[in-house]
């Protein structure tokens, strides 16, 4: 990871112009909303997210809200239907996260939504936030940036001692308004869920979708990967600690002793060894095996440090019998 010197800069033109590049130059940069601070990162690249994770030292993959500056560009991403476009309405921009099934020819990186087939999408309601989307030109990745397990950050300074250098900017927009993280509900089932309380009162969400489903009553795929463990798992068995392919297999491959040449299909999460760059490319390469028609993915361990541990913890659930 990049070890620039941190910048808390406050909420000027100029300011965020560079935060904007910095985001397009595929860098972290945390910014305000009006709920709490987020770490932001191109929602578009695999190894921007990635990096994301790293700086959090998050132990799992654990899929991120992903920022947009209207809803109008929201809906090119996501399916949105009838209530998605209700809610959007009422409290959009706001402390409103909608989980909606992802569109076809999806840009966002898959591991923003630890490769599921849905997406948390957000437009948020904040002058800096707003100003920074624009300026980016993409969607922005943020979870609330703080380190895993840590308090989230309501102010600058909050970011600055949670996170130190692992930010190269933070943009200062004073403390946030609302102060607790978005109000997360899933719109991908017949009946709206509550994933997480937040920002917006769950009342004023029914009275416009009807009565919310809690998490813990919904049967069938949970719904939560935070909360309840629902997890992308391939179709394909996969075969752990593998050394190389067997016959039918195909191979997600680590490091650069590992084999290359095999009549299965093989896909290297990082030649070089490097645990960020296989974070960035985990679920993709998962999909693209999975669609080979192999018998089982082999697949080759993967060192349990620093986001290693979050790839490891991925590969042990997809390898589990399925949810
Ligand atoms: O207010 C907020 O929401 C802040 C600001 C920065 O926008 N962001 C935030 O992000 O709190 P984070 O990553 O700390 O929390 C995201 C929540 C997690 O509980 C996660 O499990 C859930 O949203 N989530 C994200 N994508 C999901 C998906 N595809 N399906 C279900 N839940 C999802
Ligand atoms: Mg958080």
């Amino acid at each position: 990871m990049t070890n620039h010197p941190l910048q808390i800069r406050p909420a000027t033109d100029q300011a965020v112009a560079e935060a904007a590049a910095l985001i397009g130059a595929g860098s972290l940069v945390a910014f305000p909303t009006e709920t709490v601070y987020g770490l932001g990162a191109d929602a578009t690249s695999d190894n921007a997210v990635a990096a994301v994770f790293a700086a959090k030292d998050r132990p799992d993959f654990n899929p991120l809200i992903v920022h947009f500056a209207d809803a109008q560009a929201v809906s090119r991403t996501v399916a949105f239907d009838q209530r998605a476009d209700a809610l959007a309405r009422a409290f959009w921009p706001g402390a409103l996260t909608l989980v909606l099934p992802r569109g076809p020819d999806n840009p966002i990186s898959l591991l923003a939504s630890s490769g599921l087939d849905t997406l948390a999408v957000r437009v948020p309601d904040h002058p800096m936030g707003q100003a920074l989307l624009e300026a980016a030109g993409c969607p922005i990745a943020a979870p609330s940036a703080n380190r895993s397990g840590a308090v989230s950050p309501t102010m600058a300074d909050h970011v600055a001692a949670s996170l130190g250098d692992r930010v190269t900017l933070i943009l200062d927009g004073g403390p946030c308004r609302v102060g607790i993280e978005s109000t997360v509900i899933d719109l991908t089932a017949a009946t709206p869920v509550l994933l997480r309380p937040g920002g917006i009162a769950a009342d004023a969400i029914a009275a416009k979708v009807g009565p919310l489903a809690a998490p813990e009553t919904v049967t069938g795929p949970a719904r939560s990967p935070g909360m309840i463990g629902r997890h992308y798992a391939p179709g394909t068995p996969l075969r752990l600690d593998a050394r190389g392919p067997r016959p039918g297999e195909a191979l997600l491959a680590f490091g650069p002793d590992a084999p290359t040449q095999a009549p299965g299909r093989i896909l290297n999460l990082s030649p070089a060894g490097d645990v960020v760059e296989a974070a960035a490319n985990l679920f993709a390469m998962m999909h693209a095996l999975d669609a080979t028609g192999a018998t089982a993915i082999a697949v080759m361990a993967v060192p349990e440090t620093g986001l290693g541990c979050a790839i490891n913890d991925r590969l042990r659930r997809a390898a589990a019998a399925p949810d």
